[in-house]
This record gives structure tokens, C-alpha cells and sequence, in this order.
């Protein structure tokens, strides 16, 4: 697992997109994994200015999202479908019928079975991660298993309370989400992981200071990976004593 500790949280941003954007001119119909959450919010601005001012060219780009919310109508304003319209796919040369998003309406089934079908029609070439306060990656939560496959997930009362920000009301925070398992993130051929916003201390240290790899904590699992970049401030890095 490679390690990079940025100034500030724009070196990180333009960090990840140099490695999105060799990714995309190296293979210009790749298919990249996306997140969402307020941590890659940076690498998307990055993005979209590479696209217009640049011509990083998105036209033959394909991506797949790692969860949505169960019970969201992908016209919900906090649907993951209407988050990544709104800050990426509307202001780059995307063609949106090549972005997938899990259907988080409808019988929760057959969007699992759709998003299981897109996971195994081909390999994420780059998969972009945020970490969650519990140490979670996508929807996947500390428990005593961890799921390989796109699955249901109930989520922890700790997601529920850190993602009520973004909601007016924190009763409507959806109790469950479709989310990649951790086989599909590990299964993708590289993993880039950007640490960002308070309250991880404690899952970046269990991440990066050694110690078990553990289901009590998902993100771990990065350190099997054969191609994972974690990238991190020097604030946070020093906050929990990492030294490069
Ligand atoms: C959310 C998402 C994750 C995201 C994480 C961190 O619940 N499901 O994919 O990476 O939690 O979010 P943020 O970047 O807003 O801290």
C-alpha cells in the first residue's frame, strides 16, 4: 500500500485527479469507481476544470458507483444518482447512459440483482474510495463478516448520525443502502483511497499504523491490495503519529 501525505487537502485533490486522469488517457474506455460523500467533492472540481480548460476527455469514460441509499428515488436530492449528476456527470463529456448507479426505489432485489449483472460485465480499472468515521468503505460496516458481493446493507447508527448533515431532518437518513462488497473494491485493479473531513483519526490510525486486518475496521483490507494509494493531509498524518 502506498502512501502519500499532501500539504493540504487541494495537493491532495490534484494528486488524485493526475492519477484519474493518466488513467484516462492511458485508456480513454476505461471504467472507473466512483464515491461520494464530501471528500472526493475536490477531485471532481479538478475534473470537471481538466475537462473544459484541458479536454481530458471523458466521451468513452464508463463508471460505476460504489452504493446508493435504499428508498431514494434517483430524483431524491440526496440520492447518490442525483449527487453525482449534479457534481460531476451534467459539467464533464460523460454520456450518462455509460454511468450506473444502483437503483436505490423500485424492489430492492432486482436493483441488487442489476447492480450485481453491471459489477461482473467487466473490471473497474480505478476504484475511487472515501473513508467513513466507523472505518467503512462504500456502505460496507464493521461487523463480525464483511460481504464479497453488492449486497444490503443495514447501516450503523455512526453513518447514519455523520450523513444526517447533508438531510434537513435526520429521521429521513435512509436505515439501508445497496453497496459494492469488499470482493468487488478489492477486486478492482487499483484502489485510491483519499482521507478527508474530522472524526477519522481513529479509522486512518487502524488503517495506517499496522495492527490487524480486520472486519471491525473495512478499510484494512487496503493493505492486501496490490495497487492501493492512500492519500492523507500532514495535518492528519501527524495527528496520528504516521511517519513516511
Ligand atoms: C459515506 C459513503 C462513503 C463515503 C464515506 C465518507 O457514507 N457511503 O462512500 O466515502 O461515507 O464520507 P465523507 O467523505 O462525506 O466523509
Amino acid at each position: 500500500m502506498q502512501v502519500i501525505v499532501g500539504t493540504d487537502y487541494a495537493a491532495l485533490c490534484a494528486i488524485a485527479a493526475d492519477r484519474i486522469e493518466k488513467q484516462i488517457r492511458e485508456k480513454p474506455d476505461c471504467r472507473l469507481g466512483l464515491a461520494t460523500g464530501s471528500s472526493p467533492l475536490g477531485i471532481y472540481e479538478e475534473l470537471i476544470r481538466r475537462c473544459r480548460e484541458e479536454g481530458l476527455d471523458f466521451s468513452r469514460v464508463r463508471t460505476v458507483n460504489l452504493d446508493e441509499y435504499l428508498g431514494l428515488s434517483p430524483e431524491h436530492g440526496q440520492s447518490y444518482r442525483h449527487f453525482m449528476d449534479r457534481v460531476l456527470f451534467d459539467r464533464i463529456n460523460i454520456d450518462k447512459r455509460n454511468t450506473f448507479i444502483p437503483r436505490g426505489d423500485g424492489d430492492p432485489e432486482e436493483s441488487l440483482r442489476e447492480f450485481r449483472a453491471c459489477l461482473s460485465g467487466g473490471e473497474i480499472d480505478l476504484q475511487l474510495l472515501g473513508l467513513g468515521s466507523d472505518g467503512h468503505i462504500g456502505f460496507n460496516e464493521p461487523g463480525s463478516v464483511l460481504q464479497d458481493q453488492a449486497h444490503i446493507e443495514e447501516l450503523d447508527p455512526s453513518t447514519i448520525a455523520a450523513n444526517s448533515r447533508f438531510f434537513d431532518d435526520p429521521a429521513q437518513v435512509p436505515r439501508r443502502a445497496l453497496t459494492m462488497g469488499i470482493g468487488d473494491i478489492m477486486r478492482a485493479r487499483s484502489l485510491l483511497l483519499i482521507i478527508s473531513g474530522s472524526g477519522k483519526e481513529e479509522a486512518a490510525a487502524r488503517l495506517l499504523l499496522g495492527g490487524d486486518v480486520t472486519c471491525l475496521c473495512p478499510a484494512t483490507f487496503l493493505r492486501l491490495h496490490r495497487d492501493a494509494t492512500v492519500l492523507l493531509s500532514r495535518t492528519l498524518a501527524d495527528k496520528i503519529g504516521w511517519k513516511e
